[in-house]
């Protein structure tokens, strides 16, 4: 059987005190929505509805085309918002699963659960219930003598014993599309003027229908984000969510709680993450590499066996046996071949270096193409920008280039060439040639001259 799912998502998010749509704060670097928005993909075939409200422009920028939208112009209730959603259900699948925009933390192994017991379940709906100490907030879940779900009862309505109750609506369901499609015209109007998808429980119930209950085994799945409290406890759970599954699966992680490590980046086997080290974006780390301490590292590629110690890394790309740092910083375009050495305080944008080029220390290269086996000297600089243009410097296989050797580009130098230290070059040099002084002379093209 298909599912349909249903986000909920046009609350304000009022608690956020923000300019910015509560669903659209990054939760470990991806916005909070994306993460119900992923779940749900992974259980249904269909992409998945999402119902906006507030801020719902900025909503459909950042989210983009791998939803349909519905759009609930104002905030009349849960029911109200899944009746928006009534005309696109009628020829869809024959389940609907709703969900909240705001709660990061469910799994879709849970909505997997939740389906399939509503699958084999005889009555309309099967509910998420969660059982916790700190009920605040949260509608009671009401059950007959027998055990039997017999409705939700929203905090503001309860009495003070059905306060007391621990089972918690965590507001995810599992519903039969025909039964939904004629019960959700019959919702009430609630005493504070909005329209609760809670009262369909009761409903069902005074139908003769069985609810199932589905409870969660781990409760902080239920966490809603209302507020910037929650929003980081939500990300100390995921944070310790993903470290354990790197754990788990042949990454060492050295102090672990000092360790952020955002959902899609990929690690290889063996590979040692020391301490304060944050592994961010579309990262993927290969085997036996050792990353950190202190080290950051963003939409980059890392190969086999490297090293980046204390740097900060941009998408940048690493072949296999690079080692960095300490105190680098490799930007955007950075590209090691294997076996290139970056010392301390380096700096590289927008440049290739070749197979075992070394820059032991304090250079900065720019627009670069840099050769094999290239010796880069101590404060060597790539002298990019004239002021209007960035400019290309090009560094032949083998070149040795003194200390505080500066390259005004555009330059060429060729393959073996040399500069002694203190060079300003400003002209190409050829192959296996000298150059010295400030402007730079070519010394040695033919020595016996
Ligand atoms: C709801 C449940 C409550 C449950 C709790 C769990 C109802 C009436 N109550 O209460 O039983 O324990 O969730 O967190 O359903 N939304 C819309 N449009 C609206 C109203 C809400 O899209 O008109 C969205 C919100 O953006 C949010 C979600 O629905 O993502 C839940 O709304 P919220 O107002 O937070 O419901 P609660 O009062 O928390
Ligand atoms: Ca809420």
């Amino acid at each position: 059987m298909d599912v349909q799912s249903i986000i909920l998502a046009a609350g304000q998010g009022v608690r956020m005190h923000s300019k910015l749509p509560k669903i659209l704060h990054p939760l470990l670097g991806k916005p909070l929505v994306f993460y119900a928005i992923e779940a749900a993909e992974k259980v249904t075939h269909t992409s998945p509805l999402l119902v906006i409200g507030h801020g719902a422009e900025a909503v459909r920028q950042t989210v983009g085309e791998r939803v349909r939208y519905v759009l609930q112009e104002q905030q009349l209730g849960t029911a109200h918002a899944v009746q928006q959603a009534m005309p696109l259900l009628k020829d869809g699948p024959e389940l609907i699963l709703v969900t909240y925009g705001d709660m990061p933390l469910l799994t879709s192994e849970t909505l997997q659960h939740l389906i399939q017991t509503q699958q084999q379940h005889c009555g309309p709906i099967t509910m998420l219930t969660v059982q916790l100490e700190d009920a605040h907030g949260f509608g009671r879940v009401i059950r007959s003598a027998n055990g039997n779900v017999q409705a939700i009862v929203e905090e503001a309505q309860a009495t003070p014993q059905q306060l007391k109750i621990n089972e918690l609506n965590v507001g995810v369901y599992c519903f039969s599309r025909d039964w939904l499609l004629l019960a959700l015209p019959q919702v009430p109007l609630s005493p504070k003027g909005e329209y609760y998808l809670t009262d369909l429980i009761g409903l069902a119930v005074a139908q003769g229908l069985s609810v199932a209950a589905l409870t969660l085994a781990e409760p902080h799945e239920a966490i809603g984000v209302n507020n910037r409290l929650h929003l980081a406890e939500a990300a100390a759970i995921l944070r310790r969510r993903i470290n354990r599954h790197w754990m788990l699966n042949g990454v060492t992680l050295e102090d672990p709680d000092t360790i952020t490590i955002e959902p899609e980046v990929q690690i290889g086997q063996d590979t040692i993450i020391a301490a304060n080290t944050h592994l961010r974006g579309k990262t993927t780390i290969g085997e036996d590499c050792i990353i950190g301490p202190n080290t950051i590292i963003e939409d980059s590629q890392i190969g086999n066996r490297c090293q980046v110690f204390a740097s900060v890394l941009e998408q940048a790309k690493l072949e296999d046996g690079v080692d960095v740092g300490p105190f680098s910083h490799l930007r955007k375009g950075a590209h090691c071949a294997q076996g290139v050495h970056i010392g301390n305080f380096g700096e590289i944008k927008q440049s290739y270096l070749g197979p075992h080029t070394k820059m032991g220390h304090f250079s900065y290269i720019g627009d670069a193409t840099i050769g094999a086996n290239v010796n880069i000297g101590c404060g060597t600089i790539t002298c990019n920008y004239d002021g209007t243009k960035k400019n290309h410097t090009e560094i032949g296989d083998e070149v040795f280039l003194g200390s505080d050797t500066m390259l005004v580009a555009p330059i060429k130098m060729g393959k073996g060439a040399r500069t002694g230290a203190g060079a300003v070059v400003t002209r190409d040099i050829p192959e296996n040639a000298l150059a010295i002084g400030v402007p730079a002379r070519i010394k040695n093209i033919n020595i016996s001259e």
